[in-house]
């Protein structure tokens, strides 16, 4: 298990863990880090390990798979209660507005970090897996509304469809941060 998603769950605060959702569960947060990596192949000043924290942690707090509207706001609480028990994370605050306004909106605002607008297309592309066709107007980032971006969230839903399994999380640990060891806060 990924070490930040045993830290989450360790809070207390995890309404949706492992194994509760197949709509918005642990497949579901690894096809997010999956496309974020794939858009983040395209795009200047990315950085994978935010793209991978936000996926492990953003929808760890629905309490149901409806319009949890409120869901995102709990789940950015819960990340900054890590942080303020000295999980080190050098974005924070630009994570956890990323978790905390996942939910609804439109595209990224121009003014915020441009993982922001990554970690919200990955999140929306994998909205094949409810029967919904992603649309431009609603993606931030150049890479997410090419086709490529879009026929590997049709891929990667397929796979799932099929009840292929998906990469552990240190696989996709290893190919997000090769470099760094699998300490706490690497992770
Ligand atoms: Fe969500
Ligand atoms: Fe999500």
């Amino acid at each position: 298990m990924s070490h930040l998603l045993e830290l989450a769950l360790a809070s207390g605060r995890v309404t949706n863990p492992p194994g509760r959702s197949s709509l918005h569960g642990e497949d579901h947060w690894k096809s997010v880090a999956l496309l974020g990596l794939e858009l983040a192949r395209h795009t200047r000043r990315s950085d994978l390990r935010f793209i991978y924290s936000f996926a492990v942690l953003h929808d760890l707090c629905r309490e149901n798979d409806g319009d949890d509207l409120q869901h995102g706001l709990r789940a950015a609480h819960l990340f900054d209660g890590l942080v303020a028990d000295g999980y080190e994370c050098p974005w924070a605050a630009d994570l956890s507005y990323a978790i905390a306004h996942h939910v609804g909106s439109g595209r990224a605002p121009a003014d915020v970090d441009v993982n922001v607008g990554l970690c919200w297309d990955a999140d929306r592309l994998n909205l094949w897996r409810v029967g919904i066709r992603p649309h431009n107007e609603y993606l931030t980032t150049r890479a997410a509304r090419t086709k490529q971006a879009q026929s590997y969230a049709l891929m990667l839903w397929l796979r799932r469809y099929e009840n292929e399994p998906l990469p552990s999380w240190d696989e996709i640990r290893e190919v997000m941060y090769p470099c760094q060891t699998m300490t706490s806060t690497a992770s």
